[in-house]
């Protein structure tokens, strides 16, 4: 299913995954030394005192060359992976469309013509990815998700295995490890774009009925020809995740990976609210999202870093999302308060493809169980 690069599109691409590799690992690792040895002690040593907080560290850090060159090399990265990218999409889409027919056999899609996509993700260009998850531009069209599909290993630097499940594995690990006996039937990955999030549960649970939901139609085409081709059984439905056509307590297991900070401060309490309406009592809500609290409060240089993202990178809410009250969101919904938990889900990453090492990630996730008494 995946479009292939042609030999120029690939040399590119292994360019951007080396350029990338190279501004993590030889050059972000200098910036916090950079700061604590140059700036912090010139701030110091001129206002008595040290920077107190994110703001006063960014109105250095943008003033310091050396931060200003990594900022915008990180920036323009990301544009080079979709650029690269964009074209091996691009020479291969009619024969991808032409061939969808012949995947679809296994699983369904159900699309939902009327369905308004949220304004979070049509305001802007979500991680810089042109036309975000949703836009059309020819019939059936497919681009998105091949788009994802193919940019996700250079952002990770293969890391997230050969089928981009990496953060499934997380959850799937997080349930045998914590929840061992759950075996759950129903299952419904929320924001599942093109599967990804989706298929594990599949494989881990053959037994089950697995759904995937987004509202994004070029990324659900794209997820059910791609189950097709893996041989994998799971429908995909266009829907709203803040209000599904779903009955009320239809599934054992409600995840999602990477879809809360993508949406907005109306959206996050809507779509716990039904994750508890759709969950049947005894059964499991797992988020895997970004930190929803401050590692380091009382660290103004990480604190101001790690709104990198948020300003550079359009990934606007995400920083909104860690500051949002999670815990008193998703008690507010209904579940039980004992079983609401922050924690870490692990996975084991597996760089390949010329990148060494093998590694565990802590993913966090944000769990709770809609009690049985529900
Ligand atoms: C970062 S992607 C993650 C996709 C997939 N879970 C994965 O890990 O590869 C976020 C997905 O959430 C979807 N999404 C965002 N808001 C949504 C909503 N309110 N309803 C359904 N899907 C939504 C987007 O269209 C996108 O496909």
């Amino acid at each position: 299913m995946q479009p292939k690069p042609n030999h120029d599109e690939s040399v590119r691409q292994d360019f951007v995954t080396d350029l990338r590799a190279y501004l993590t690992d030889e050059i972000y690792t200098l910036i916090t030394p950079h700061y604590e040895k140059k700036i912090e002690p010139e701030f110091l040593q001129s206002h008595d005192r040290k920077p107190k907080d994110k703001s006063e560290v960014k109105s250095l850090m943008l003033n310091d060359k050396g931060y200003q060159s990594w900022s915008l090399l990180q920036r323009l990265s990301q544009q080079m992976m979709f650029t690269s990218v964009i074209d091996t999409v691009e020479r291969n889409l009619e024969a991808m469309i032409d061939n969808l027919d012949k995947h679809q056999e296994i699983g369904s899609l159900e699309i939902d013509d009327s369905l308004e996509i949220p304004r979070y993700l049509t305001a802007y260009d979500i991680h810089q990815q042109p036309g975000g998850y949703h836009s059309e531009t020819i019939e059936k069209d497919i681009s998105a998700g091949a788009v994802y599909d193919i940019s996700l290993p250079i952002y990770s630097r293969n890391a997230m295995g050969e089928e981009n499940d990496l953060l499934a594995q997380a959850i799937i690990h997080y349930i045998d490890k914590n929840i061992g006996t759950f075996q759950p039937k129903d299952i419904l990955d929320m924001g599942c774009g093109i599967g990804n999030s989706t298929l594990p549960f599949s494989k881990k649970y053959p037994n089950s009925k697995v759904v995937g939901a987004d509202v994004a139609l070029p990324c659900l085409r794209y997820a059910h020809a791609r189950a097709n081709a893996l041989g994998v059984e799971a429908d995909f439905s266009q829907q709203n995740v803040e209000k599904t056509n779903y009955d009320s307590e239809s599934f054992d297991l409600v995840t999602s990976t990477l879809l809360l900070h993508e949406t907005s401060h109306d959206a996050v309490p809507k779509i716990i609210q039904e994750c508890f309406r759709l969950l049947k009592p005894g059964g499991w809500m797992i988020h895997l999202d970004v930190y929803p609290f401050h590692k380091k409060e009382d660290d103004p240089l990480y604190d101001f870093l790690k709104d990198w993202e948020v300003i550079n990178n359009n990934e606007n809410f995400s920083g909104a999302l860690r500051k949002m009250n999670m815990k008193k969101i998703i008690e507010d919904a209904g579940f039980a308060t004992e079983t609401v938990e922050f924690t870490s889900a692990e996975a084991a990453a597996k760089y390949s493809k010329g990148y060494t090492g093998d590694f565990y990630l802590k993913l966090p996730v944000y769990v709770a169980q809609k009690s049985i008494a529900s």
